[in-house]
C-alpha cells in the first residue's frame, strides 16, 4: 500500500489510501498501548535516531517512546551539545547518523525543506516531525487519527482550523490530509495570518473566527508562532485573544458536539482560554495519546520497505 515509500516527508505525497493505511494501523497500534505490557517485536533490531533542531516534548518524546514500545532501539542527538554547534553541516550530520547502520531518522527542523535534503542524503527513511512553516505529518495524521475516532470517519466533516495559518505547518498538513479524505474545510483568523493563495488548496477562507466556526464539527486551534513571525501581523496579544481567541462563546458557535483540538503546546488565554483548554469537548490530552500511537505506526511501516506487508 505504501508501495516501499522510503520517507515520510508530507501529506502532500501521499494518497487517500496510503493515509488510511496509516490510520487503521495505527488503531491497531492504539491497542498495544492500551495493554500493561506494551512491548511488540514490529521494530525488533531496528533503531530511531530523532534529530531535532527545535524544541519538541511530545514529537520527540512520543517517537523515542514509540520505537520502544515495538521494541526498538531509539536515541536522540541534543543538537546543542552535538557537533552542529562546531558547525557541521545538515547533510554530514545526517550521512553521520546514516552511517551508524540507523534504521530511521526523524528529524525537526526550522527551514522548510530540511526533511528532503535529508531523505536525498540518507539510506535510513526520514521522518519529518516538522520542516519550517511546510508539512508536520505526524501531527495531521494523529488530528484525524482522533477526529475518525470520535465522529467514525473524515469525509463531509466540518473542520475549522483557527488562528496563526500563516506559519503553520501542523494547518498544510491538515489541509492536504483532510482534503484528500473528502472533509469541508475552513479557515479563520487574522487575514494578515492567512496566506491568500491558500485558497488554491480547496478550502474556504473566513477573516474572523466566529465565521469559519458555525456549525463546525471540528474545531482546531493553532498556536500563535511568536518565533517565526514579524512584528505588526496583529496588534497585541491581549488583542487577538479578543478578536480571535476561542472561549466557551465562540466554541458554542459549533455543534453542540462538536471536538476542540490543539497540536500544543497551548498559549494559554491567547489562542484558547483555559476553561475551553479543559472543557469536555477539549481532546488535546488524547491527541498527545494517539500520537504515541500514529507514530508506532509511521515507524513500523516505513522501515519495513522490502519486507512483507
Ligand atoms: N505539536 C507539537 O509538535 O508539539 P511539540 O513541539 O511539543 O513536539
Amino acid at each position: 500500500m505504501l508501495d516501499g515509500m522510503k520517507d515520510l516527508l508530507g501529506l502532500r505525497d501521499l494518497s487517500a489510501e496510503q493515509i488510511e493505511k496509516i490510520l487503521e494501523t495505527a488503531k491497531a497500534m492504539k491497542f498495544v498501548l492500551s495493554q500493561k505490557n506494551k512491548k511488540t517485536a514490529h521494530l525488533l533490531g531496528k533503531s530511531v535516531v530523532t534529530l531535532f533542531y527545535e524544541n519538541s516534548t511530545r514529537t520527540r518524546l512520543s517517537f523515542e517512546l514509540a520505537s520502544k514500545y515495538l521494541g526498538g532501539f531509539s536515541s536522540g542527538v541534543s543538537v546543542g551539545v552535538s557537533s552542529v554547534a562546531k558547525g557541521e553541516t545538515l547533510i554530514d550530520t545526517v550521512r553521520t547518523i546514516d552511517a551508524m547502520g540507523t534504521d530511521a531518522i526523524v528529524i525537526r527542523h526550522s527551514m522548510s525543506g530540511a526533511a528532503h535534503l535529508a531523505a536525498k542524503n540518507a539510506r535510513a527513511s526520514v521522518i519529518n516531525a516538522g520542516d519550517g512553516m511546510n508539512e508536520h505529518p505526524t501531527q495531521a495524521l494523529l488530528d484525524m487519527f482522533t477526529m475518525k475516532e470520535k465522529k467514525g470517519g473524515i469525509k463531509g466533516l466540518k473542520v475549522a482550523i483557527v488562528g496563526d495559518i500563516a506559519h503553520s505547518r501542523v494547518a498544510r498538513s491538515n489541509i492536504w490530509g483532510l482534503t484528500k479524505l473528502g472533509a469541508k474545510v475552513s479557515l479563520g483568523g487574522p487575514l494578515t495570518l492567512i496566506p491568500p493563495e491558500i485558497e488554491c488548496m480547496g478550502v474556504k477562507v473566513y477573516g474572523s473566527v466566529h465565521e469559519a466556526i458555525i456549525d463546525a464539527d471540528v474545531v482546531m486551534g493553532l498556536r500563535i508562532q511568536t518565533e517565526r513571525q514579524k512584528s505588526g501581523l496583529f496588534p497585541t496579544i491581549g488583542e487577538y485573544s479578543r478578536f480571535f481567541g476561542i472561549d466557551e462563546k465562540r466554541l458554542s458557535l459549533a455543534r453542540p458536539d462538536a471536538l476542540l483540538l490543539h497540536p500544543g503546546p497551548v498559549n494559554r488565554g491567547v489562542e484558547l482560554s483555559s476553561a475551553v483548554v479543559r472543557c469536555p469537548q477539549s481532546l488535546i490530552e488524547e491527541q498527545v495519546t494517539n500520537g504515541v500511537a500514529v507514530r508506532m505506526a509511521v515507524l513500523y511501516l516505513f522501515t519495513k520497505r522490502g519486507e512483507e506487508e
